[in-house]
């Protein structure tokens, strides 16, 4: 597959977007306290607009003044003043050219620091595996959380659709993309091990999806037909790396084939290397196991594809777009050296430090 592939003008829904390349959601921690976005998260994010990506997914977002918060210093869609916060972020973007996603997301049990609860919320009170993210100023177990009632899963469906609205009213954003993955709130209820509910929102594999279903119905009905909408879904997870759903392409195939026709225009799947089988029990890629059992549906490829080559071996697996994480930050303006053949930057961890300030990436520019 060639460069040009790549640089394919699109549409996504209505979202005319210059090329295929995005950037990857990142948690950058770096809003004030009370979740609100400054000038340097507006930087952080203009510096991809520049670099030629055609759109950028943010951070996860959290969506409520109550248990959806994940991290300290996390930014946030859940009132007005984050909103407009957002909002100079946004204008930025589309000043540079560029369009920009928002990820909405609930932490669940994996809330580690949430300035407006201390509990937290799951579909099971089952404490979290592995440990709290020192990274993100956590440290040790997650706390035990409580399972959630009718009423509070009742309550989130509404606070995505909420918080969509808002997304795409005063702050701004170009689409949106509810996180499904990575272990959190939706993965949780998706995941078996977490969730061991015997009520409608439990039990098979296509019954755990019924939260991450009913989110993206409440969403679309929000923010209408013509608003770009994705769902993003892992096998790995945050406190889990090696998790893989029980079932392998089997029961992946029937999953993609019910989002198919969910109302989602983009299926956004990452993987740790994303070129790679997803099974033991078989040779094909999330990506190509999607392709095959949702033809219809746009895939996003993530995981490893932070070059001309994986990525175009990813638009070649079958994938529309391709999200790039760690070779973005690192590479700001990825698209423009790709096209331009100019080497890139090779990936540094101290790049990893998770905070918008761009003064990193700056030294290297
Ligand atoms: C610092 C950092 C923060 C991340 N935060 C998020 C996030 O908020 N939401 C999300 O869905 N994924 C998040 N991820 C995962 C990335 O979107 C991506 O899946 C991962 O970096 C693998 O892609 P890559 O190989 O291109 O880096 C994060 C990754 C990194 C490195």
């Amino acid at each position: 597959m060639t460069d040009k592939h790549l640089f394919q003008r699109t549409t996504l829904n209505r979202l005319s977007l210059k090329n295929r390349l995005l950037v990857a959601p990142m948690t950058r921690i770096s809003a004030s306290v009370d979740g609100v976005p400054g000038e340097r998260m507006q930087q952080y994010y203009q510096r991809f607009a520049q670099g030629g990506f055609a759109a950028v997914i943010s951070e996860g977002l959290y969506i409520d003044e109550a248990w959806s918060q994940t991290y300290a210093f996390q930014a946030g869609l859940a009132n007005r003043k984050q909103a407009i916060g957002w909002r100079s972020v946004t204008d930025s973007v589309h000043q540079h050219g560029g369009k920009i996603i928002a990820q909405l997301m609930h932490a669940g049990a994996l809330s580690q620091g949430n300035i407006y609860r201390p509990e937290t919320l799951a579909p099971s009170a089952i404490r979290p595996r592995g440990e709290q993210l020192s990274f993100y100023h956590g440290h040790g177990a997650y706390r035990l959380p409580e399972a959630m009632s009718e009423a509070q899963i009742q309550q989130v469906i509404d606070d995505f659709a909420e918080s969509a609205a808002r997304a795409i009213g005063s702050a701004g954003f170009d689409g949106i993309e509810i996180h499904g993955a990575n272990g959190y709130l939706l993965d949780q209820f998706f995941t078996d091990y977490t969730n061991q509910r015997r009520d409608s929102w439990g039990g098979d594999l296509l019954a755990r999806l019924g939260l991450t279903l009913a989110v993206i119905a409440a969403v679309r009905a929000r923010i209408g037909q013509d608003v770009t909408l994705g769902i993003r879904l892992s096998q790995g997870k945050v406190n889990d790396f090696q998790h893989k759903w029980a079932g392998g392409e089997a029961s992946a195939r029937q999953v993609f084939a019910r989002l198919a026709t969910s109302g989602v225009d983009y299926l956004h799947l990452t993987e740790y290397d994303a070129l790679q089988p997803a099974f033991a029990d078989s040779p094909l890629s999330l990506v190509q196991i999607a392709r095959a059992a949702a033809p219809g549906l746009p895939v996003m490829a993530n995981g490893s594809l932070g070059d001309a080559e994986t990525a175009g071996m990813a638009l070649h697996q079958g994938a529309e777009y391709v999200a790039v994480g760690k070779s973005a930050l690192a590479n700001p303006d990825l698209p423009l050296r790709i096209r331009q053949g100019l080497p890139l930057r090779e990936f540094d961890k101290n790049l990893l430090v998770p905070s918008a300030d761009v003064k990193n990436s700056e030294l290297q520019a």
